[in-house]
């Protein structure tokens, strides 16, 4: 199996990630040659499928599937245009992507097939989140207290020229479930906790059975299920909720592969999602039983003496990565540190049988690098605002 993946950065080096750990081998397309994914695939090339469309199709006629691994509208309309040019499955469902893209639409089509969603506003009262509703990554997420911070918060909105959504404040554990649907019917995998640090931004990720009960997880896994066969999904999304004490609240779907969670949940269970995103395309899910075990997926990053959490979009300035497995006692890593190099990322992935073991394991990883890189602190930073 050769798989092309379209976009080399955050996205594409999960899918990137996960084809090796399938066994198949990779392309990866960027027109930054710069791009991070393109020093961790099997054959890099530095094109833009928008301005060389033939070049790309080239590429794409060698490959056994395609997958888009960007957010940009443009590509992705013109991925979707070559669909029945490329020999292979584009593993993508725009219909899908630009209802996700919407939270207002999304939020519509939940609530019409009864999925739990935060109150809306003016009902919900103090405090309320406003958001704008067509942007990813927390970007203009602020919360209201008073009407004060509501006008704010519109204002943020408006500035960046969106639709608000206005709701209930919800606090609890973040989770995300992943979802696979076939134009008919889905299928929802594996429950996985997302942690936030100081800017919103997913630093780590843990998988093991315990995130939530077993009704909660399979309540979770009947969401996404319903969600996908609403809009008729015909590939791979994510449903991202908050585990109150009154019960999942859902607070968006993105219908396109996602970063760092299915290496979480490969990692733990064996369940490999491009795997079966890529096979459930072409006709024979591989439906890989997961395993009982446990994860931990998170990123740090050296800079001025000092190793922080950091959340993605730091990551994101990784440079020239590796795989390095072993790295530090990790299972698996992303990286460009090297012995004695003063500024540096790392993405370090922690098995364990137990939820305990890959705490502990994951814990051992930041001793090893404050005792081998001789660094005094590990800040570890997590949301102030909510
Ligand atoms: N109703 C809400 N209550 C509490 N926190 C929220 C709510 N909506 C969003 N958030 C916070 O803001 C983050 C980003 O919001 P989200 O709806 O996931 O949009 P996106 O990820 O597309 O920017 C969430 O991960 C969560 O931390
Ligand atoms: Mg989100």
């Amino acid at each position: 199996m050769r798989i092309a993946i379209v976009g080399g950065a955050l996205q594409g080096m999960e899918a990137v990630l996960l084809a090796k750990a399938a066994g198949y081998e990779t392309v990866v397309l960027d027109r930054k040659q710069s791009a991070p994914a393109m020093s961790l695939c099997d054959q890099p090339v530095c094109l833009d499928p928008t301005k060389d469309p033939e070049g790309a199709l080239r590429i794409f006629q060698g490959c056994d599937a395609v997958i888009p691994a960007c957010e940009e509208m443009d590509l992705l309309k013109t991925l979707d245009g070559m669909k029945g040019k490329m020999g292979a499955p584009l593993l993508f469902d725009l219909r899908s992507y630009n209802i996700s893209s919407s939270k207002n639409r999304s939020n519509e089509i939940m609530a019409s097939v009864g999925v739990p969603l935060p109150q809306p506003w003016p009902q919900c009262g103090f405090p309320a989140i406003v958001k704008p509703a067509s942007q990813s990554g927390s970007v203009g997420v602020t919360v209201a207290h008073n009407d004060d911070d509501v006008k704010r918060g519109l204002e943020i909105v408006k500035s960046l020229n969106d639709e608000p959504v206005m709701q209930e404040f919800v606090h609890g554990k973040s989770v995300s479930i992943e979802v696979i649907g076939n134009g008919t019917t889905a299928k929802s995998y594996v429950t996985t906790e997302v942690c936030l640090d100081s800017n919103y931004d997913c630093k780590m990720v843990r998988c093991n059975p315990n995130i939530m009960s077993e009704e909660d997880c399979e309540l979770f896994g009947k969401i996404g299920k319903d969600v996908a066969e609403a809009i008729g999904l015909s590939a791979l999304m994510d449903v991202e909720a908050i585990l109150t004490p009154k019960g999942l609240r859902v607070l968006e779907i993105d219908a396109r592969i996602p970063s760092q969670t299915p290496a979480a949940i490969e990692a733990a269970t064996g369940v490999n999602l491009l795997e079966e995103l890529t096979t459930t395309a072409l006709g024979k899910p591989a439906d890989r039983k997961p395993v009982e075990g446990s994860s931990i997926y998170r990123h740090v990053y050296l800079k001025d003496g000092k190793l922080r959490s950091s959340g993605e979009k730091e990551f994101g300035h990784v440079v020239r990565p590796r795989f390095a497995p072993g790295l530090f006692g990790s299972d698996n890593s992303i990286t460009d540190y090297e012995p004695g190099k003063e500024e540096w990322h790392a993405t370090l992935i922690s098995k364990g049988r137990t939820e305990q073991e890959a705490e502990d394991r994951a814990a051992a990883c930041i001793e090893r690098i404050l005792d081998e890189c001789s660094i005094d602190e590990f800040l570890d930073g997590t949301p102030e605002m909510i």
